[in-house]
């Protein structure tokens, strides 16, 4: 059997990228039956990525067969992810959600009520620094494939791949639950954005590294 290697996002990947989405949304835990609808945190977290930016999205392969494991979505230009939301993916978001499903019990941190507006509102990803950290991002693994290097991998192949654009910096919004995926990212050197919040952290890296 092969060992997982990092490869560019290709179509027939889709399905996998949205399951793992949904398997790491709770917090970096399973968010399968959270919310009333299963497709709901991919159609805002990963599906819109993967339209609007298939070429800046990679994924692991199990290395057998075809099977993917873990994922990096990036753009690269916030501002004009955020004009393209508006106009193409907003409008049948809306018509697909348009308001908050039955409650399903599991009350979870981030609530369905804000997931729909997230899906929404995309001027939400207009952070203060947008100018200063044009590009975003988003990661997940599942958690076979966690602790063993993919994540910090991942990342500096997206980092090279907006460093190529011409790209000099990246940001993410994260969950301040999430204190392992805060620990991974101190430990890639990102860096607290000024506006960053103790309940909404924003952190921030160059694409540029010294190997
Ligand atoms: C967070 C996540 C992306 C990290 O990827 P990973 O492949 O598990 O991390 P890596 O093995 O590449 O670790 C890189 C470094 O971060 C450290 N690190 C990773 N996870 C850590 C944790 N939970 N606590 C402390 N340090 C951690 C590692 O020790 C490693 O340090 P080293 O290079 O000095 O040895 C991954 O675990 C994941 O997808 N989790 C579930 C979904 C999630 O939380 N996504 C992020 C949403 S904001």
């Amino acid at each position: 059997m092969s060992e997982p290697c990092i490869r560019p996002y290709r179509p027939s990947d889709r399905d996998d990228v949205l399951e793992i989405c949904l398997r790491t949304a709770a917090g970096g835990g399973d968010a399968t039956g959270v919310y009333s609808d299963d497709s709901l945190m991919p159609e805002v977290f990963a599906l819109p990525y993967l339209e609007y930016a298939p070429d800046l999205a990679f994924v692991v392969d199990d290395g057998s067969g075809g099977r993917v494991l873990g994922y990096v979505l990036g753009v690269a230009d916030t501002r004009a992810f955020v004009e393209w939301w508006k106009r193409e993916w907003g409008p049948g978001f809306r018509e697909r959600h348009p308001a908050p499903g039955p409650p399903t019990g599991r009350n979870p941190g981030f609530t369905e009520q804000q997931l729909v507006a997230a899906g929404s509102d995309p001027d939400r990803m207009l952070i203060a620094e947008v100018d200063e950290y044009p590009a975003h991002l988003h990661i997940d693994l599942l958690p076979e494939l966690q602790g063993q290097g993919f994540g910090r991998r991942l990342i500096n192949t997206l980092r090279a791949a907006l460093a190529d654009r011409g790209v000099a910096t990246v940001h993410l919004g994260m969950d301040a639950a999430n204190t392992g995926a805060r620990a991974f990212y101190s430990r890639l050197g990102f860096h607290e954005l000024p506006s960053s919040r103790p309940d909404a952290p924003l952190l921030g890296i160059a694409t540029r590294w010294v190997r």
